[in-house]
């Protein structure tokens, strides 16, 4: 039998490191999958994580080949904080590794939103004969009340949810996404996973020139889309802003972090860096401050501003964000 240590801490670079693994061993008769280790999880981390076990589970499956988690006993038995954690909300289930509650659950509190799929058939369904945007605003200010109290906060949490999960429906290709949120010390991490074709793929589709090493920092500059519309004024048309300013937003109240096309590339508020991760889809890392959640709409202002004043040294672009990117509806 060949084992698939978990890492200590479930953060980005703990799941580069199991990713690498699984890609060692998916040809393996028999996998055992040790999580005794575990210290602490991080929602991004998780999410990648889950998604990358979930897949070699399955992979393997489909191939008669099995893969078992090592020690139930002791994890039953065990103290440990994260593993109690990942047991309630149902991540071994996730993996198709039957173990400890079923997903969907935990129903969340405010310290955190547990792994949740967001199914756009079922949003659709529930739409009917409304704007299905308006629906994927509705269900972002849902889940930002379930992890933040104050007006401000759910204001920041819900356009941070939004401008991700719109990306996802509109341009992924994928027909659900897999997202999780946690707060500690007045930070917000919001992570959410999609397994669709990628921003490379995405960008490639519309005649967006740019080579796949290149495509994650070029679809972060304001004005970048593959579905820009020069004329519409309809509030939710494409501007190419929504990247932009979510970046710009995690590198001046914590992080942000993108990986899709074969690499992640993390924006902090001093430096960044670009890593390979293989990972099919897309996945965003946002860490925002709720300690000035008041100054969310200047700082948004100030973002969006200093983007349009970017825009006018490059043609073919718009230069002005949408409503929607503007924090306006209605
Ligand atoms: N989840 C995703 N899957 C695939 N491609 C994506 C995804 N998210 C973004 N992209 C690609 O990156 C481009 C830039 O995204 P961004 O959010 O900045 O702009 P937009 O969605 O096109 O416009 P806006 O956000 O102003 O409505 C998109 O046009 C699309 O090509
Ligand atoms: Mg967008």
């Amino acid at each position: 039998m060949e084992t698939v240590a978990c890492p200590q801490h479930w953060n980005t670079l703990g799941a580069i490191s199991l990713n690498r693994r699984h890609q060692e061993l998916i040809n393996a008769p028999d996998v055992g999958v040790d999580v005794r280790s575990i210290d602490f999880v991080k929602p991004f981390g998780t999410l990648l994580i889950a998604e990358s076990l979930r897949i070699f589970v399955l992979n393997r499956a489909e191939r008669g080949l099995t893969t078992h988690l090592i020690g139930e006993n002791q994890i039953i038995k065990s103290t440990s904080n994260a593993l109690s954690y990942l047991k309630y909300f149902g991540f071994f289930h996730f993996v198709r590794l039957s173990y400890g509650n079923k997903t969907g659950i935990a129903p969340g509190s405010n310290t955190y939103i547990p792994i949740t799929e967001i199914k756009f058939e079922n949003l659709i369904k529930k739409a009917e004969d409304i704007q299905f945007q308006d629906t994927i605003k509705r269900k972002c200010d849902k889940l930002a009340t379930i992890i933040v109290n104050d007006d401000y906060s759910k204001l920041l949490v819900g356009y941070c949810f939004r401008e991700i999960i719109r990306n996802v429906y509109e341009h992924s290709h994928a027909n659900y996404c897999v997202i999780m949120a946690q707060k500690y010390s007045n930070q917000v991490e919001i992570a959410i996973l999609d397994t669709g074709i990628g921003i490379y793929e995405s960008l490639r589709s519309a005649d967006c020139v740019v080579e796949p090493q290149h495509a994650l920092r070029y679809a972060l500059l304001p004005g970048v889309s593959r579905a820009l519309n020069l004329e519409s004024k309809n509030r939710w048309a494409n501007s190419g802003f929504g990247l932009y300013v979510l970046s710009e937003l995690g590198k001046k109240m914590g992080a942000f972090e993108i990986c899709s096309s074969g690499n992640i590339l993390s924006c902090y508020p001093k430096h960044e860096n670009i890593n390979t991760l293989n990972y099919s889809g897309t996945g965003i890392r946002l860490v925002v401050s709720l300690k000035n959640a008041e100054y969310f709409p200047n700082v948004l202002q100030s973002i969006v501003e200093q983007g349009e004043q970017e825009t006018f040294t490059r043609t073919g672009i718009r230069h002005s964000a949408s409503m929607s990117t503007h924090g306006l509806w209605g």
